[in-house]
């Protein structure tokens, strides 16, 4: 067993799975791929978390913290471009570490995967719930604490959350051309109101709310960017799209790339904005900071517009989120790593239903029965630790498999993809030990689920696999 868990998957194989007629349809283009990207980065990052992290971290120095984690997301970013670029297959930084690192690198950062998208999902949706109560409240209509939040949280179960959840399953189960017209519309919206914050904000910005501009130092600022961090992720998972892509060469590069820069122009932007209208110790405990502004400086019909938009906007990062979960199982199932009918595509709409129904539960019960809180974070953790190995797989697949055709070639390696590695770890040292924890609890699950089940039942065994150099 000792070599064999290090086999890698050869690149040939995966490749065969992603040609025309086989497998899921292929019905997405470079637009469409970077609308899925900004539908899942623009969400409860910008709209909830930028409060907090201001007020309790970062202060004015916000806009600092979004910097130097849209710096880690970019050399990130342009690892995920060449990997995807040059295996465009369904699982994204799985099928990467399977293919440049070996079988148990691939598995654990598959497990890593799911654990980051289903609880970002879960947490994501019980984040639709608040806000989406709030306006029902406003509106007269006042639902029993009982359905409206986790027992942890004074209730018995969180339906709006799972309805939430319910819509967007039913919705993946309809095909990926559909959810991706209904997510074009929800990132129109989000931009257009994430804009006109901007447009709004801009001329009510006093400079003497940017005083003292860093009030909690450096150390505010490095753990402020380990907390926005939430709202940048997503990009990662336009990869996870691959084999629903018509010249995924081309187009994924464009899709993570083009919707990670403009996502980090606008979050730059607004946090600046944001910080400036508002004395930054206002925003302690609020969980709607951008509407909450532009209700301070007078103007309510702009914030209840945002907080229409911050729905929209949080809807498409659970359609996004959840599609990329799902192709994940599928992945991982197909590889044999999980059962097999996890990756068993539907003759008429071309999509894992399997999948999405197993990711629906997980989702529901997590998102209707527990209170997240803290767990949140474990989605910052599992996320960069992905990004540390998909860049170590940069390099390491650039000197095991020079052959390999690179349509997109990250520069300056391995400066680029060691920067992206020592940025990811730096922030996930900012992290707090609780989520650091639970992240190797989870690890360790996974190493049991594989002794027992993927060594056993992956699709390599007993087949010739590229062994570890
Ligand atoms: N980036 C996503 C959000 O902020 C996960 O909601």
């Amino acid at each position: 067993m000792k070599a064999d868990i290090f086999r890698k998957m050869p690149v040939e194989n995966l490749m065969s799975h992603n040609q025309e007629g086989k497998g899921l349809k292929k019905v997405l283009g470079a637009f469409e791929l970077t609308m899925l990207g900004i539908g899942a980065i623009i969400g409860t990052g910008i709209f909830v978390l930028t409060g907090v992290a201001a007020a309790d971290y970062a202060g004015p120095a916000l806009v600092l913290s979004f910097i130097i984690s849209g710096l880690a997301c970019a050399f990130a970013a342009l690892c995920y471009a060449e990997l995807s670029a040059m295996i465009p297959i369904s699982g994204s930084a799985y099928t990467f570490g399977y293919v440049g690192l070996g079988e148990i690198w691939g598995w654990i950062i598959g497990w890593d995967l799911i654990l980051e998208y289903c609880v970002a999902v879960a947490a994501v949706s019980i984040g639709w719930s608040g806000y989406m109560v709030n306006i029902l409240n406003i509106v007269g209509i006042h639902l029993p604490t009982a359905i409206i939040a986790a027992p942890g949280s004074g209730g018995i179960i969180n339906l709006p959350a799972i309805l939430i959840l319910a819509l967007i399953a039913g919705l993946l189960l309809l095909g990926a051309k559909e959810s991706a017209k209904l997510n074009n519309i929800l990132v129109a919206i989000k931009i257009a109101v994430v804009l006109l914050f901007i447009i709004l904000g801009f001329s009510h910005v006093e400079p003497a709310n940017w005083h003292p501009f860093m009030p909690y130092g450096w150390s505010g600022v490095f753990s402020g960017a380990a907390i926005v961090f939430f709202a940048y992720i997503g990009f990662d998972a336009v990869s996870t799209a691959a084999e629903e892509v018509k010249n995924p060469q081309k187009d994924l590069p464009k899709g993570i790339i083009g919707s990670l820069i403009i996502c980090t122009v606008l979050y730059i932007v607004v946090s600046a904005i944001l910080t400036g209208m508002v004395p930054y110790l206002e925003f302690k405990d609020n969980a709607a900071p951008v509407a909450y502004a532009l209700a301070k400086v007078g103007i309510s019909w702009g914030s209840a517009l945002v907080s229409v938009g911050a729905i929209c906007g949080i809807t498409s990062v659970v359609l996004v989120m959840m599609y990329g979960s799902t192709r994940l199982f599928y992945a991982l199932s197909r590889d044999g790593l999980l059962p097999k009918g996890f990756s068993q595509v539907s003759k008429t709409r071309g999509t894992p239903n399997k999948s999405i129904v197993l990711v629906f539960i997980a989702t529901a019960l997590v998102a209707g029965f527990l209170p997240i809180g803290k767990v949140a974070e474990l989605t910052n953790m599992g996320t960069l630790a992905a990004f540390v190995i998909v860049s170590l797989s940069v390099i390491l697949l650039r000197k095991s498999r020079p052959d390999l055709n690179r349509p997109f070639k990250v520069p300056f390696v391995p400066v680029v993809p060691m920067l992206a590695v020592v940025f990811c770890l730096f922030l996930i040292l900012q992290l707090p030990t609780f989520t650091k924890v639970a992240f190797l609890i989870w690890i360790a699950i996974g190493f049991v689920v594989y002794a027992f089940y993927g060594y056993k039942h992956s699709s390599l065994n007993g087949t010739k696999a590229e062994k570890v150099d």
